[in-house]
C-alpha cells in the first residue's frame, strides 16, 4: 500500500463522518486543482472540507484576482470555481480614475493609476480649489488627502457648496439651491460606500456623507480608522469639561456625565470567519470596552455574536435597576464564551438587528422618558454575507425610526450605526446601506482581518487627546526608555540644590499643578529657587511654593533618643506653571477624589472614601509598585511589592526595632498608623527603596489603563543600596520600607488639591 499518496486525503476521509453526520460522504471534499495564484499563495480555513473558505494572499500594494476567496461547496466544488481561462494571480492595486475635476485639470493623465503614483490638480482661473492639490495613490487603493473641488464660489440660487465628485464617480445633478440633489455612481467595478443621493439643506449642509468608490480589495489603514472612529467614540466618551459644547451638539455624539450610552456590540461568527480571526476579533471587542471603560461613562451594553442564531452575552437590560452588571462580569463572560465551527453555519444579520430593535423597544416601553435621553452606539463587526433571515433594511429603518423619532434635526445624534467589515471578502454594497450616513464622518470601515482589527483597537482611543482622567497611561513597551516611560506619565523627579551637594527625590504628579512627594526631602533652608522638577517631557519645571504636612517635625522625638521622626512625611510642590496634559505628563489617581472613583469604576452619588480603601488596600498582602532610578540604564524601573496589611502589618513594623533607639516598646509610636509597611521575603521577595526614590509613589495599576497612588515611600530599616550600584534593590529577611498612607493624609490633600480657587480644575475629594 502506498502510505504517501494517502497523507491528506485518508485522515480526512476517517473524520469527514464524524463531522457531517453518516452518510456524507467525502466525495464533498473539494480538490486542490487550479487554485494556485500566480505571485501569491493560499490559506485554507478548514482543509478540503465543506465549508472551508480559500483565501488568496498577495504582496503589497497588490491584489488577488479575478477571485479573492473561494469556498468549499457541499457538492465538493469551489464557488466561485477557478476558471481555466484566466489564471488566478496577483495584479497590481489601481487607484480610481481621479480625471473627474470639474473646471480644472488634472496631472498627469493616465489610462490607470498604481500604487505611489502621483496626480496634482488645478482649477481653471475664476475658480478656487478646494480639498487636496496633489494626491498620491497609497498601497490600499485610495487617494491620499481629501477629494480636489474647483469652485466659483456660491452662485445665485446655491444654498450648498459644490459638493465634487470623488474618483471613480460620475455625478449627476449640478444645482445646489434648498432642495436639490445629487446623484453618484461608481464606475464598473467599484462600490459605492456613503450617500448615493444627497440633497442640499436649508442650513447649507448637504444630507448624509460624501460617497466614496471601493474595489473590492480597498481596505482602510488602521490609522484612517483610528483617526475617524477613534474620535467619535472619544467624543462620545468624553465627559465636557465645561457647559459650552455648542460646537458638539449635532455633529459628534456627546454625553453627560454619569452616561446615558448604550452601546451594542453585534460580531459575526458565522462560517464565513474561521476560529482564528473570531479570537482576534472578540479580543478587540475587550480591547474597545476596556478602553471605553477607562472613560467617566459607563455605558451600558449589549454584546451578541450571531451566525444563523443570536448568542447574547450580555442584554442591555441586565443593566437596569439594582444589579448592573459589572464590567468585570462582561469581560468573564466574553473570555468564557466558546468558538464552535459546528454551530456557524449560514449568517443571520437581519436576526442581529431585530434583536436589538428588540431590546429598544423593551428599554422604550420600560421608561419613554428616559429612553428618549439614551444615546445609541451600534457596532457590528461582519463581512456582510448574509445568507438567511432576509434583508436588514427594514430593520435598520426600524431602528433609526425608533430612536430618531421623525425629530432628525433634534435627535439625529441620538443614533450612530457603526459597521467593521472584516474579512478577505466583503459584501460592500450589502453593508453600506445600514449604517449612518453624517456629512464629514465614517461609519463604515473595512479591516482585512481579525489580526488587524486587533491592531487598530489597541490604537484606537488614543490617550494623548484625552485630559481630566488621572492615572491613564499606555500599557505597551515597545523596549525603548521613551516607550516604557509612558506608563508612568505622573512620574516626576526632584532635584534640590545645596551647598555641597544635591538632594534626589522622586514624586508624583497628582494635579497639572501640583507633585506629591516627602516632606524629608526638604531641609529648614531650602528655598523654591533652588528646587527643580523634571518630568518625562519637561527638564527644568519651576516650583512656585512648597507646602509641608503642618504634622510634620522630623525632630519631634530628639527628646526620646529619636534624631529622625517620619510620621506625616509628605509635602506638596506647586509648580509656578501648570504643565499641559498629553500622552506623557498626566496625574496619577490618589485616594478619595471622583476622578479616581471613575478610575475605580464605582458608579453612583454615595461612593465613599471606605470603598476606596476596601478596594485598594484591603487584601493580607497587597501588591504594590514604585519606580527607583536605574543609573545604568538612566531611567526609573517598576519595582514590586507586598504591602503588609491586617494581622500581617505588625510582624513587619515590628522588623524597625532593628534600627538604633527603636524598641518594642516605642515601636508604635515611631511607626505610627499612618505607615504602610512592605519588604522582606514572605510570601515573595519584595523589592526595597534606596536613598533617591523617597518620595516617590507607591501605587497600584487598576484594570491595565489605570494608575492610583495608595502611599509615599518615607523612609526605610536598612540601606541596602551601596552608592555604585544601580540595578533594582531585593530585600533581605530583616528589610523594611515604610511608607505614609495617602488614606491617611487626606485632609492634607484636600485642603490644598480640592482648592476650587486654583487655576487648574481642582480634585473632587469624596464627602466622608
Ligand atoms: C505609476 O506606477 C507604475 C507602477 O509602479 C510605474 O510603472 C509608473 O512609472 C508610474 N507612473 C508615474 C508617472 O510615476
Ligand atoms: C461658548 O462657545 C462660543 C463659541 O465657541 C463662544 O463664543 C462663547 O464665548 C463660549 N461661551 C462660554 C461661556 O465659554
Ligand atoms: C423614567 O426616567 C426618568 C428619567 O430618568 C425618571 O425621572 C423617572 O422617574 C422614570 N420613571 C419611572 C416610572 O421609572
Ligand atoms: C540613640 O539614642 C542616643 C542616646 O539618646 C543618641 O545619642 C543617639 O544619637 C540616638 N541615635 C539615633 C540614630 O537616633
Amino acid at each position: 500500500m502506498n502510505f504517501s499518496v494517502c497523507s491528506n486525503l485518508c485522515l480526512a476521509l476517517l473524520l469527514c463522518p464524524l463531522f457531517l453526520g453518516v452518510g456524507v460522504l467525502c466525495e464533498t471534499l473539494c480538490n486542490d486543482k487550479n487554485l494556485d495564484i500566480e505571485g501569491g499563495y493560499y490559506t485554507l480555513s478548514n482543509g478540503h472540507f465543506y465549508g472551508s473558505m480559500l483565501v488568496y494572499h498577495c504582496p503589497e500594494g497588490y491584489y488577488a484576482y479575478p477571485a479573492l476567496t473561494r469556498s468549499c461547496q457541499k457538492s465538493g466544488a469551489w464557488s466561485p470555481g477557478p476558471k481555466r481561462r484566466s489564471t488566478q494571480r496577483c495584479r497590481m492595486i489601481e487607484c480610481p480614475n481621479p480625471l473627474v475635476l470639474e473646471s480644472g485639470s488634472v496631472f498627469p493623465v493616465q489610462a490607470q493609476y498604481f500604487v505611489n503614483n502621483e496626480t496634482t490638480y488645478e482649477c481653471y482661473s475664476g475658480y478656487t480649489l478646494r480639498g487636496s492639490s496633489s494626491r498620491k495613490c497609497q498601497p490600499n487603493g485610495k487617494w491620499s488627502g481629501g477629494t480636489p473641488i474647483c469652485s466659483s464660489g456660491i452662485r445665485d440660487g446655491d444654498r450648498c457648496a459644490d459638493p465634487g465628485t470623488p474618483p471613480g464617480a460620475r455625478r449627476t445633478g449640478d444645482f445646489f439651491g434648498i432642495g436639490d440633489g445629487v446623484t453618484y455612481r461608481c464606475d464598473d467595478g467599484l462600490t459605492l460606500v456613503g450617500s448615493k443621493e444627497r440633497v442640499c439643506q436649508e442650513n447649507g449642509q448637504w444630507t448624509g456623507t460624501e460617497p466614496k468608490c471601493y474595489y473590492k480589495h480597498t481596505y482602510d489603514t488602521p490609522l484612517e480608522i483610528t483617526e475617524a472612529f477613534g474620535s467619535a467614540i472619544r467624543e462620545s466618551l468624553l465627559v465636557s469639561e465645561t457647559n459650552n459644547d455648542t460646537d458638539l451638539v449635532g455633529k459628534k455624539i456627546h454625553v453627560e456625565k454619569g452616561g446615558l450610552l448604550n452601546i451594542y456590540i453585534a460580531m459575526d461568527i458565522s462560517d464565513s470567519i474561521n476560529e482564528e480571526e473570531f479570537q482576534k476579533a472578540r479580543n478587540a471587542v475587550i480591547k474597545l470596552i476596556t478602553k471605553v471603560s477607562s472613560f467617566s461613562v459607563s455605558p451600558n451594553y449589549e454584546i451578541l455574536f450571531f451566525a444563523s442564531d443570536i448568542k447574547e452575552i450580555v442584554n442591555i437590560i441586565d443593566f437596569s435597576g439594582e444589579n448592573r452588571k459589572t464590567l468585570d462580569n462582561i469581560l468573564t463572560e466574553l473570555k468564557n464564551f466558546q468558538y464552535d465551527a459546528r454551530e456557524n453555519v449560514g449568517t443571520n444579520l437581519n436576526l442581529a438587528f431585530k434583536t436589538i430593535l428588540e431590546s429598544m423597544a423593551i428599554q422604550k416601553q420600560r421608561n419613554e422618558t428616559l429612553f428618549e435621553q439614551l444615546y445609541h452606539v451600534l457596532i457590528f463587526f461582519t463581512d456582510g454575507a448574509y445568507n438567511m433571515g432576509g434583508r436588514p433594511e427594514e430593520t435598520v429603518a426600524k431602528i433609526n425610526e425608533m430612536v430618531i423619532m421623525n425629530k432628525k434635526d433634534e435627535r439625529d445624534k441620538n443614533l450612530d450605526i457603526y459597521i467593521f467589515g472584516v474579512g478577505s471578502d466583503i459584501y460592500d454594497e450589502d453593508i453600506t446601506p445600514l449604517v449612518t450616513k453624517r456629512d464629514g464622518e465614517t461609519h463604515y470601515f473595512k479591516v482585512k482581518s481579525g489580526d488587524e482589527l486587533d491592531k487598530t483597537f489597541d490604537e484606537i482611543i488614543d490617550e494623548a487627546n484625552v485630559v481630566g482622567l488621572c492615572g491613564l497611561h499606555r500599557n505597551y513597551d515597545k523596549g525603548t526608555p521613551d516607550s516604557q516611560r509612558l506608563r508612568y506619565p505622573w512620574l516626576a523627579r526632584i532635584e534640590v540644590t545645596r551647598e555641597g551637594g544635591q538632594g534626589k527625590c522622586m514624586g508624583s504628579l497628582v494635579t497639572p499643578e501640583y507633585i506629591l512627594t516627602a516632606a524629608h526631602c526638604f531641609k529648614f533652608e531650602d528655598t523654591v529657587d533652588k528646587i527643580k522638577v523634571k518630568t518625562i517631557k519637561s527638564q527644568d519645571i519651576k516650583v512656585k511654593s512648597l507646602i509641608l504636612h503642618p504634622k510634620y517635625n522630623l525632630k519631634a522625638k530628639a527628646a526620646e533618643g529619636l534624631n529622625e521622626f517620619y510620621d506625616y512625611d509628605v509635602a506638596l510642590l506647586k509648580l509656578t506653571k501648570s504643565v499641559d496634559v498629553s500622552i506623557d505628563t498626566r496625574p496619577i489617581c490618589i485616594p478619595c477624589t471622583k476622578e479616581t472613583s471613575a478610575a475605580l469604576k464605582l458608579v453612583g452619588e454615595k461612593i465613599t472614601c471606605k470603598q476606596h480603601e476596601e478596594l485598594l488596600l484591603h487584601k493580607t498582602y497587597e501588591e504594590a509598585s514604585f519606580m527607583s532610578y536605574d543609573k545604568f540604564e538612566q531611567f526609573e524601573q517598576e519595582n514590586q511589592v507586598k504591602l503588609k496589611l491586617k494581622d500581617q502589618r505588625k510582624n513587619c513594623i515590628g522588623l524597625a526595632t532593628t534600627v538604633e533607639n527603636i524598641t518594642a516598646n516605642n515601636l508604635e509610636k515611631v511607626v505610627t498608623a499612618n505607615f504602610l509597611c512592605s519588604g522582606g521575603r514572605d510570601p515573595t521577595r519584595d523589592n526595597i527603596a534606596c536613598k533617591g526614590d523617597s518620595g516617590g509613589a507607591v501605587f497600584k495599576n487598576y484594570d491595565d489603563y489605570r494608575t492610583i497612588q495608595v502611599g509615599v515611600i518615607s523612609w526605610g530599616s536598612k540601606n541596602l543600596c551601596p552608592e555604585r550600584v544601580s540595578q533594582k534593590q531585593e530585600s533581605t529577611d530583616e528589610s523594611r520600607d515604610f511608607h505614609i498612607n495617602l488614606f491617611k493624609v487626606v485632609p492634607f490633600l484636600k485642603e490644598h488639591l480640592g482648592d476650587d480657587s486654583s487655576e487648574t480644575a481642582p480634585l473632587t475629594f469624596l464627602d466622608g
